[in-house]
């Protein structure tokens, strides 16, 4: 499903969530705190403490969570959201630095992909249809896409890559953005991830190989020097894909938070 004025696909509830994204983000967009990763905003939380704050964010979002939070404080998290009446959701934090670049760099550098298919990049150019093929393909797979409008450049400096047949279809997709504060500790930390490949496509490492590509420009380009994708305990596909990249599980969480009046209680992605 999408919306005539920006692109945006997923259910009637994810669409309105990114839409109070991007209304949002304006009046955070100076906060060093503050993430918008392309689709929603969330917290660069000091500890537990910061709850409360996270709490707030996700009454008028819809969703959020706060980043790179020890595992030792999951648990706090988790409290504080369900005495306020909320659907705590947690996400592992895959993480990778030098790991990341130097696992990319080798994949990139031998891979061979399958015939007839072509790496490109959403840029301001890029037309409509591709985004929609894109966005649908990732929809279908359960991965939430951020708007047409971010991934042409209306948002943090980032990168989405996509897959495409001769034929024109569009069978796998990801990317990443500098999602941090320039003046936060994270500044040189990317967003990554947001991949899916299409079900016929799986297995040949296409996945690896816009992740790669990802890293590499997001690297070259915008001076990353960290990568961290969520990555759900039960998506053994996601984390043994993010682990050949060099991204791994860490010691920390994304520790969200789903507001069930908003949003009706869904998981904002996978
Ligand atoms: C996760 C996903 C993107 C992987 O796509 P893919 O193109 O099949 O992955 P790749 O072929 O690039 O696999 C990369 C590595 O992960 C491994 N892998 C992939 N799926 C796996 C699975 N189900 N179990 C174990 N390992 C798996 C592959 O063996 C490969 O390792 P290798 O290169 O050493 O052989 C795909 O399964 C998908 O779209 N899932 C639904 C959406 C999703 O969960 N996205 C991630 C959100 S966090």
């Amino acid at each position: 499903m999408c919306q005539n004025e920006d692109i945006i696909y997923g259910s009637d509830a994810q669409i309105a969530l990114v839409r109070r994204a991007l209304a949002l983000r304006r009046f955070f967009r100076d906060d060093p705190q503050m993430t918008f990763q392309g689709r929603t905003i969330s917290w660069l939380a000091r500890g537990p403490e910061e709850a409360g704050i996270v709490i707030d964010l996700c009454r008028l979002q819809g969703y959020a969570s706060a980043q790179f939070v020890a595992r030792t404080d999951s648990r706090s998290f988790q409290n504080a959201y369900e005495q306020a009446g909320l659907i705590p959701i947690e996400w592992d934090q895959f993480h990778g630095r030098d790991s990341a670049q130097k696992a990319s760099a080798e994949f990139l550098a031998t891979y061979s992909p399958p015939e007839g298919l072509r790496l490109c990049s959403v840029t301001t150019n890029t037309p409509d249809d591709r985004i929609h093929a894109l966005c649908q393909m990732s929809s279908e797979n359960g991965v939430l896409q951020p708007p047409g409008s971010v991934m042409r450049g209306d948002g943090p400096p980032g990168i989405i890559l996509y897959v495409e047949t001769d034929s024109g279809d569009v069978v796998a997709t990801g990317g990443g953005f500098m999602a941090y504060h320039p003046q936060s500790d994270r500044r040189d930390e990317a967003f990554w991830g947001m991949l899916a490949t299409a079900p016929s496509w799986r297995g040949h490492r296409l996945a690896r190989w816009v992740g790669a590509a990802a890293i590499r420009e997001l690297t070259h380009r915008f001076g990353a020097r960290g990568f961290s994708s969520g990555v759900k305990p039960d998506n053994l596909a996601s984390q043994a894909m993010c682990t050949r990249l060099g991204v791994t599980r860490s010691d920390r969480v994304y520790a969200g938070a789903i507001d069930p009046e908003l949003t009706g209680g869904g998981s904002p992605t996978r």
